[in-house]
């Protein structure tokens, strides 16, 4: 990590574009999004904890008081907003995503970076914390996971770089999207500023 030559190849080519991670609740976006923003000596923000800042209240609380509905207006709002910052690297919930709008403010003014994970992988990690993902509060949560992996896929399979998250280090996970983040900027620098809805 910090290779300053690996850095100098990337952070000019973001022009104002941050870098987004997304991706399933426990593929790993906010240690890896960290990991490459301290790499790339950029600002680091983490969307749920931003929401949570803003709301003064817990995300599992905000589901149980005002419904999934509200916390999706308040995301979009705060990654709209993070957004208009760049470059810094942004992780993001795993359904902001999948919302159209926020996809496509995504496209304007970053670049998504895909960490893909398996069914076990994303278990094994967020039964660390099993109380603080409100989706998963359910009789059976592995078959809530599949069910959101399987609809989630195709939308998370439109993100620009796709990167398997290791099961091994984080920093090999975060090398790996250094990597990606090169050779997409050397196939795509030129067209960032002009990306709208085709
Ligand atoms: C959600 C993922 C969570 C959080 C909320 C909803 C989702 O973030 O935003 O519980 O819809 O997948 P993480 O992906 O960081 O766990």
């Amino acid at each position: 990590m910090g290779n300053n030559k690996l850095n100098q190849s990337i952070v000019p080519r973001l022009q104002n574009h941050s870098i987004v991670f997304v991706g399933m609740m426990g593929c790993g976006k906010s240690a890896i999004g960290r990991l490459v923003s301290q790499a790339l000596e950029l600002p680091y923000h983490d969307a749920d904890e931003e929401i949570v800042a803003a709301a003064g209240m817990s995300i599992p609380d905000i589901f149980e008081q005002f419904g999934e509905e509200y916390f999706r207006k308040g995301e979009n709002r705060v990654v709209s907003r993070l957004l208009t910052d760049g470059p810094a690297v942004l992780s993001l919930g795993g359904g902001a995503f999948i919302n159209d709008e926020t996809r496509q403010l995504i496209k304007e003014n970053g670049i998504s970076v895909w960490l893909k994970a398996d069914l076990d992988l994303l278990m094994s990690r967020v039964l660390r914390r099993p109380n603080s993902r409100p989706l998963l509060k359910d009789a059976n949560p592995r078959a809530r996971m599949e069910e959101l992996l399987e609809t989630r896929t195709p939308i998370y399979s439109l993100a620009d770089i796709h990167v398997e998250s290791s099961r091994n280090s984080k920093n090999d996970t975060a090398n790996a999207v250094m990597r990606s983040l090169k050779k997409w900027l050397d196939q795509h620098a030129e067209q960032l500023a002009s990306r709208v809805e085709q």
